[in-house]
């Protein structure tokens, strides 16, 4: 008799934020370069009380910081396998680099450190966002090998590439950077930022999955278009994509310090940047609690001098499971609000991390998880969904 073949294996499957985790990637901060300025991107130098602020250095990011970011990654690493998960990284690539394409420059490119910016697996899809600012166009290659391995060994796999935006001048709004914060108040409804709509564009870390119902967030890294381009790719496979907005947020981009989702009928949300009236109706009405975090415990000036991102790195938690969290060691306050909320809190050191542009959300991209497709919010079944 012959021997019947073992099934191919399953390897790319991840429908929410939270169901049991088996395969992750971890991103590096090897090589990493400092983040050039840019249409989409003015990166600066956080003043310390009573100090002008110095320009935001060019070049390669010093050795030592790499070394221990790198440090704490391996933790994240260490950890992970400890419980059983499989951790790949990104392929090495020299981001102090120059790019030039057909229609933009810039003078260097930045780092591998955050995958959940650059792709997301939705169910059995790979999807490579068209990514919003120049420095970043070209960071899918770190990953290409893993996603190409993906889609070579498990049959069902996809693989989607997202338009790829010019990125040229007329994409962007240089103006932006210009409005002053009572501008950017009036302004509030408008949900304009640095990008102009014209193009297809977003990041992939706007992007939260809860089953059935994704979430795009609208911001600096994904405008109308982009929403719109990912509903007409998703909806017909019988998925609802909601944009979302946070209307206090006047420099939004990545839902991942925000908005997180924990386990069915749980987010974690942000004090300081609500969820827009009715956006939040899906979630009242499905009986979901949105619990804000806690302060974090650095203040916005003991971040680090780099870091371009805000102090609520601290609520950008990594799920296991629908039980088990990895939060960031020192915030003492979320992982007492978790613990409260019945969670199994593991925690690892990565500060180091944060001047890269995230914590444990934003360096990792899960591949597989446990589960299907769930539908969480059963009464909207009948909902007409804006995408197309
Ligand atoms: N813009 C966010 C904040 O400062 C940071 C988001 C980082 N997330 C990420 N996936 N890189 O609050």
């Amino acid at each position: 008799m012959r021997e019947v073949s073992a099934s191919p294996p399953q390897l790319v499957n991840s429908w929410n934020e939270w169901d049991p985790l088996q395969e992750i990637v971890v991103g590096s901060a090897d090589h990493a370069a400092y983040e050039p300025t840019e249409p989409g991107h003015r990166p600066q130098v956080r003043a310390r009380p009573g100090q002008p602020a110095p320009p935001f250095p060019s070049g390669p990011k010093p050795l030592d910081t790499i070394e221990r970011a790198n440090h704490e990654l391996e933790g994240l690493v260490a950890l992970l396998e400890s419980r059983g998960i499989v951790v790949r990284r990104p392929d090495p690539y020299e981001f102090s680099r120059p790019l030039r394409t057909p229609t933009f420059e810039v003078d260097s490119q930045y780092c591998a450190t955050c995958p959940r910016d650059v792709l997301i697996t939705i169910g059995n899809e790979i999807i490579e966002a068209t990514m919003s600012r120049r420095a970043r166009y070209f960071e899918h290659l770190c990953y290409r090998r893993l996603v190409q391995g993906y889609w070579s060994e498990d049959p069902n796999a996809r693989w989607t590439v997202a338009p790829k935006p010019t990125m040229a001048d007329s994409m962007y709004r240089t103006e932006f950077w210009e409005w002053s914060m009572s501008q950017r108040y009036e302004a509030m409804h408008s949900f304009e930022f640095c990008i102009s709509q014209d193009e297809v564009v977003f990041d992939a870390a706007d992007i939260a999955r809860l089953g059935r119902d994704i979430l795009v967030q609208e911001s600096m890294t994904t405008n109308r278009a982009g929403i719109r381009w990912l509903a007409r790719h998703l909806e017909p496979r019988g998925l609802r994509v909601h944009p979302v907005h946070f209307p206090l947020d006047r420099f939004p981009s990545h839902i991942d310090c925000t908005f997180v989702p924990l386990r069915p009928g749980l987010v974690l949300t942000n004090p300081e940047r609500p969820l827009h009236e009715q956006e939040a109706r899906m979630f009242r009405d499905g009986d979901w609690q949105l619990v804000d975090a806690p302060q974090p415990v650095l203040d916005e000036r003991d971040m680090p001098l780099h870091c371009q991102s805000s102090k609520w790195l601290a609520m950008n938690v990594l799920s296991l499971s629908p039980t088990t969290v990895v939060c960031e060691h020192h915030e003492e306050p979320l992982h007492e609000l978790l613990d409260s909320l019945g969670f199994e809190v593991l925690t690892v050191p990565f500060r180091s991390v944060y001047e890269f542009g995230g914590s444990l959300h934003c360096a990792t991209w899960d591949v597989r998880r446990e589960g299907g497709c769930e539908d969480y919010f059963p009464h909207l079944r009948h909902h007409q969904a804006p995408g197309a």
